[in-house]
């Protein structure tokens, strides 16, 4: 394998609170370890239109607390296409760029996995996406912030639909994964969540909303996973009114601003050690893989296990929402 001195990195997808911190690890170790370090404006998309910037360590000063991505980032049809790999791989390489760092969730892993296999290129993986719905890894960089966002909002909303005696669905995003629904019920007491990984029926529902109105409640907290197959937060709401009239009923979506904000304690720790950890993996020779972490420990997890879906869902953590919940 040719020699390694010139390391991109990229941000790719939806961005992720923790983003930055991992930008700043990333180059950071990168410089501490003798690299050079360009950083791909606006995710794949960069690398076909060509707009690669040189990082030295005085660039990502200031950023650990900001939200977003200074890199910026988008989703790339093109890069979808054999040809605009192509043009990618050609940019890449006049660049100087030997390896690739990606950050972001499945889709751009899937991505790197396409790019490295067809162009032989060394590419490691962060996890970055508030879904944390990437194999392999406890969890995934914006995940916490995103919750700790829901936390707050739901927080808020508890005391108005207190006061009025009202039911609310709060829709919470996740893409196809309910971990942000169901971890926000639980650090907010609701009544129930609604994630896509169990069916749950109208009637169901209305039984647990119904028990917790009846013991000693006078408003209930529903969150919802977004989910286009049922219509999400509104299509729950639509139902559980024909059905249950007696509620005043309420929809709030939360939607982007889950994903902005500056990263709690946890993301900035995560996204710092992963990145320093991707530096650390390029170094032994690693390639192909999404650096993550397993019960706290660093570990290596090849893309095609990463972007599988089949992290599963912890069936007790509904029963304990549901038990809280009386
Ligand atoms: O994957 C991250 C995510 O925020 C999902 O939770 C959500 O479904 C999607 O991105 C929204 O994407 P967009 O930025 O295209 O609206």
């Amino acid at each position: 394998m040719a020699e390694i001195k010139c390391i991109g990195i990229l941000t790719s997808g939806g961005d992720a609170p923790g983003m930055n911190a991992a930008i700043r690890a990333v180059t950071r170790t990168a410089i501490y370890r003798g690299f050079t370090v360009k950083g791909i404006l606006r995710g794949y998309r960069g690398l076909v239109n060509d707009e690669i910037i040189e990082l030295k360590s005085q660039s990502v000063s200031n950023i650990i607390q900001q939200g977003g991505t200074m890199l910026k980032t988008a989703r790339c049809r093109e890069f979808e296409t054999p040809e605009g790999r192509r043009t990618a791989y050609e940019h890449m390489t006049a660049a100087g760029i030997d390896a690739l760092v990606v950050i972001g969730g499945d889709g751009s892993l899937t991505g790197a996995s396409i790019f490295a296999r067809e162009y032989n290129v060394p590419i490691v993986g962060l996890p970055g996406t508030i879904d944390n719905d990437l194999g392999g890894t406890d969890t995934t960089i914006g995940y916490d912030t995103a919750l700790n966002t829901i936390m707050e909002a739901v927080d808020k909303l508890r005391d108005t639909a207190s006061s009025h005696e009202r039911l609310f669905f709060v829709e919470v995003m996740g893409h196809t994964a309910g971990y942000l629904a169901l971890n926000g019920a639980i650090a907010t007491g609701c009544e129930a969540a609604i994630i896509p990984e169990m069916e749950t029926e109208v009637d169901q529902l209305g039984e647990l909303i119904n028990h917790g109105f009846r013991k000693s409640k006078n408003s209930a907290i529903v969150l919802v996973a977004e989910n286009p197959r049922t219509g999400g937060a509104m299509g729950l709401a639509e139902r559980v009114k024909q059905e249950f009239p007696q509620y005043d009923a309420r929809v709030t979506i939360l939607g982007h601003i889950q994903r902005g904000g500056s990263p709690t304690a946890l993301d900035r720790i995560l996204a710092s050690r992963l990145g320093e950890a991707a530096i650390e993996a390029i170094l032994e020779g690693q390639r192909n893989v999404m650096i993550g972490t397993q019960n706290g420990r660093i570990v290596y997890v090849p893309f095609q296990k990463a972007i599988r879906h089949d992290k599963t869902i912890d069936r007790d953590d509904l029963d304990l929402v549901r038990i809280l919940s009386i």
